[in-house]
């Protein structure tokens, strides 16, 4: 979950298609991967006591970390204090993998929120991820943000498909033009395949339940928004993922660390 620009609901995607897959059953763990400010915390309502900070030193187990949150979410809080990726020693990488190491076979989906913009961070986890979700909204810096943040994936990194979100929108109609605008552009300049993943409305009861600290799709299950959440879920659920096996966790912790993907 990226999107290049700050306040266009990477967050809030996150937390609500975390919470509608977990509804369906699956086990689902949200990494916060937003170290600077770290916030699905707070969108829920969480105190987190431990993080990944504490894992990476260890000095206790990923499972110590983890939180509840709607449908049985399970949270991994990031820490603000987490050490830079690049500048992480060794004994921490191996402490990282170790940790995601124990939660192969009991994950079906793992979704990484990450920060706004093209750090360092950004691009290894979004280059380590084995589907990339942008969340686009309309205003003129999401469309130009977003753009940036696909161009530098495909040209550093060779990323070629894309997903997209459109948050924010009046209407699957206005989501689509949105997309189509997205499209032009990157369809002139770059060789890359981006595919509509859905949309999600601007709903004041989205607010709502982020003022109340919870997700919409469990305190207002009946609305458009949390419905769009469930068609996304869905939509999700549809795609050809990996079911994330020892393997591919151990390969998603190396992508993360590998100096190659170095933002240049
Ligand atoms: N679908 C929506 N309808 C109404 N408001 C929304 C919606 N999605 C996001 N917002 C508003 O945008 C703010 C930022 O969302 P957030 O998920 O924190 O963005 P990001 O993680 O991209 O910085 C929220 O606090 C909320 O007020
Ligand atoms: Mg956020």
């Amino acid at each position: 979950m990226t999107g290049g620009k700050g306040g266009v609901g990477k967050t809030n995607v996150a937390v609500n298609l975390g919470a509608s897959l977990a509804q369906r059953g699956k086990e689902v763990f949200l990494l916060d991967a937003d170290f600077g400010l770290s916030n699905v915390d707070i969108a829920l309502g969480l105190r987190p006591k431990l993080t990944l900070a504490n894992v990476i030193e260890n000095e206790c187990s990923l499972d110590q970390i983890i939180l509840k949150g709607p449908y049985g979410l399970n949270i991994v809080p990031g820490a603000s204090g987490l050490p830079h990726l690049a500048q992480m020693e060794a004994k921490n990488y191996a402490g990282l993998i170790h940790a995601f190491d124990s939660l192969a076979g009991k994950l079906d989906t793992l979704i990484i929120d990450t920060a706004a913009g093209i750090s360092d961070a950004v691009v290894r986890f979004a280059v380590a991820a084995s589907e990339i979700i942008v969340v686009v909204c309309d205003e003129p810096a999401s469309l130009a943000d977003s753009y940036a943040l696909i161009k530098v994936l495909h040209k550093n990194f060779g990323v070629q498909r894309f997903r997209i979100v459109v948050n924010m929108s009046s209407s699957l109609h206005d989501a689509k033009q949105l997309f189509a605008k997205l499209t032009n552009v990157t369809d002139k300049y770059l060789n890359v395949v981006l595919h509509f993943l859905g949309w999600i409305p601007e709903d004041e009861l989205v607010r709502k339940a982020i003022r109340q600290q919870c997700a919409v799709v469990e305190a207002y299950p009946s609305c458009k928004a949390a419905q769009c959440f469930n068609n996304l879920a869905q939509s999700i659920s549809e795609l050809p993922l990996p079911r994330v096996g020892s393997g591919h966790v151990q390969f998603f912790i190396e992508q993360l660390i590998n100096p190659k993907f170095a933002v240049q």
